[in-house]
């Protein structure tokens, strides 16, 4: 136990707190769910570059049918199902590089006591009641489905999988009274939900329908994995209304001050009174789950009594050739095989060049290749490489003395970038570093150092032209580090740096210092003419 003046007095600064969508556990990985990381890692090294405190979560959905059905298919329970796979999970996550301050299961028991301390809370509170439903079950979605789900011919989409009609007494959780003061929210706070268009959706959906209540049971009798409910054993927890409470069941477990208090009267054990969170700043899904992001979950949070998160924060969804991905036709993209081929930083730099934050991509592999010749290994590559090569054979690898001629190239880029990583703006931001990429890349076609090295009387001007490259090389190293972290660091290892390029501050003109001596130049992509 730490001595009682540090949990009291500590002082509780909230941190930038950014959640993805957590994936269904089921399944291997794909280019979908490895975009939605790369993008919430990207803003969360961003904004600790920044010089922010800043939280990152992500995680594994691991209760409801299709995992109890995937698990008993495979002969294994569902506990043990979701241990094996959760290794994977947790491999990819490393194999991206990201920065999770921590890593939800929602099986662990400090998810699951939360989740029943709100239904606890909700239920006192009237929040809920009983309803017998008869009406179209799909087992794949695990909804009802209504009339307005029905295609014109008067079937259900085979997106939902076998649809059954199912007669069924449940728990339903009150939604409709909320729908006039969702409305007016969303009015009143357009950051809410972003990009805009998206916010339009969410605004249109919820004035030309009336929001049914939400069943937000199961019986346990047809589908048991899942959380029980405190009160009543007969049921578990809806899959959706489990999974949605990790974002504030991690922060309870960290002791948050916000969510604990309205916890009160049923406090989760692991108590570590240190970090403050919720409301959340961001939370990143793709535009397939804002329902549940931006009309279920503010309705919980208020029925909670907890504030809503800042944004939800929709990206759109990848194709490969232009149709769906799927693996059952094949047209699947393998992120694991790219990036063993081209390298982690090939692989976060196309998909966050390619796809701005919102409107649907699609990934082909000539696309791919095209970007990472002419953008990383004719572009950024080249320029470091040629420029410290020739500090190298011209000055022996020393820096000469301070010159200012691509200062202004470099500030414009710097600032630019700050303020489009404020705004998530991460593929104006890679737009913005290359215009400096590509500026210094015309200056040594400008200066042509190879050739002042040949006359000893250009000796001055060619301090200068090396000067000039070599921090233009650290700066980029700086304004990289969030999006091509491993590149940031061989660029910074290259120019004879310790330390990591990890706060924005250091992208300021004159880092180098005169007399400073650089590491070996390296190919930083190498090019794949072969293939
Ligand atoms: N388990 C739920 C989320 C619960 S969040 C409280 C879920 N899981 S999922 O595995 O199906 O999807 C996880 C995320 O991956 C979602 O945000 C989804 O939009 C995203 N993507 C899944 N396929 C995708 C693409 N093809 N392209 C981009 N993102 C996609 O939904």
């Amino acid at each position: 136990m730490p001595p009682l003046s540090t949990t009291l007095f500590l002082p509780m600064n909230k941190r930038f707190y950014i959640t993805t969508a957590i994936d269904y556990v089921n399944g291997q990985p794909h280019l979908g769910h490895a975009y939605e990381k790369i993008v919430a890692d990207v803003i969360a090294r961003s904004r600790r570059s920044l010089g922010q405190e800043t939280f990152f979560l992500t995680g594994l959905d691991e209760h409801g049918q299709k995992i109890q059905q995937a698990a008993q298919a495979e002969g294994k329970s569902p506990q043990a199902y979701c241990d094996e796979l959760a290794v994977d999970w947790k491999a990819f996550a490393k194999k991206l590089e990201l920065t999770n301050d921590d890593f939800v299961r929602t099986t662990e028991p400090r998810h699951k006591e939360v989740v029943q301390a709100i239904l606890t809370k909700l239920h006192a509170a009237g929040q809920f009641y009983r309803k017998t439903y008869k009406g179209f079950y799909s087992t794949k979605e695990e909804t009802f489905l209504t009339d307005k789900d029905r295609r014109p011919d008067g079937t259900f989409d085979p997106a939902y999988g076998e649809v059954i009609e199912l007669e069924e007494n449940n728990y339903w959780f009150k939604l409709r009274e909320q729908q006039q003061w969702l409305i007016d929210y969303l009015e009143k706070n357009p950051s809410f939900v972003q990009p805009d268009y998206r916010r339009n959706e969410v605004l249109g959906f919820l004035k030309n329908n009336e929001l049914e209540d939400l069943c937000i049971t199961r019986p346990a009798a047809r589908l048991n994995w899942g959380i029980p409910l405190p009160f009543d054993k007969d049921f578990v927890a809806y899959v959706w209304f489990d999974a949605l409470v990790n974002y504030i069941s991690i922060p309870a477990a960290h002791g948050d001050p916000t969510v604990l208090s309205a916890l009160k009267n049923s406090q989760p054990s692991t108590l570590n009174p240190q970090l403050s969170l919720w409301p959340a700043d961001i939370h990143v899904v793709g535009k397939d789950i804002v329902k549940f992001h931006a009309v279920f979950w503010p309705i919980m949070l208020k029925a909670m009594g907890l504030p809503l998160p800042k944004q939800i924060l929709v990206h759109g969804w990848w194709q490969k050739d232009g149709a769906k991905i799927s693996k059952s036709t094949g047209n699947i993209v393998d992120p694991v095989a790219v990036i063993d081929e081209w390298g982690l930083d090939a692989f976060r730099f196309y998909v966050l060049r390619e796809l701005d934050i919102g409107p649907d991509g699609n990934w082909t592999d000539a696309g791919f290749k095209s970007r990472y010749q002419a953008e990383l290994a004719n572009g950024l590559g080249n320029l470091i490489n040629r420029s410290l090569s020739m500090l190298k054979r011209y000055r022996n690898g020393v820096v000469p003395a301070k010159h200012d001629e691509l200062a202004a190239a470099a500030a414009k880029a710097a600032d630019e970038t700050r303020a489009l990583l404020k705004q998530n703006q991460l593929q104006s931001a890679l737009q913005s570093i290359w215009g400096l990429v590509t500026r210094a890349n015309q200056y040594v076609d400008q200066t042509k150092p190879f050739s002042l090295a040949k006359d000893p009387a250009q000796a001055r001007r060619l301090d200068e032209v090396l000067y000039n490259l070599t921090e233009t090389c650290r700066v980029l190293a700086v304004l990289l580090w969030s999006f091509l972290p491993g590149t940031a660091v061989k660029i910074y290892v290259q120019l004879g740096l310790t330390g990591t390029p990890d706060k924005l501050d250091a992208a300021t003109w004159g880092g180098l210092s005169a007399g400073h001596k650089i590491g070996e130049p390296a190919p930083l992509f190498p090019r794949k003419e072969e293939r």
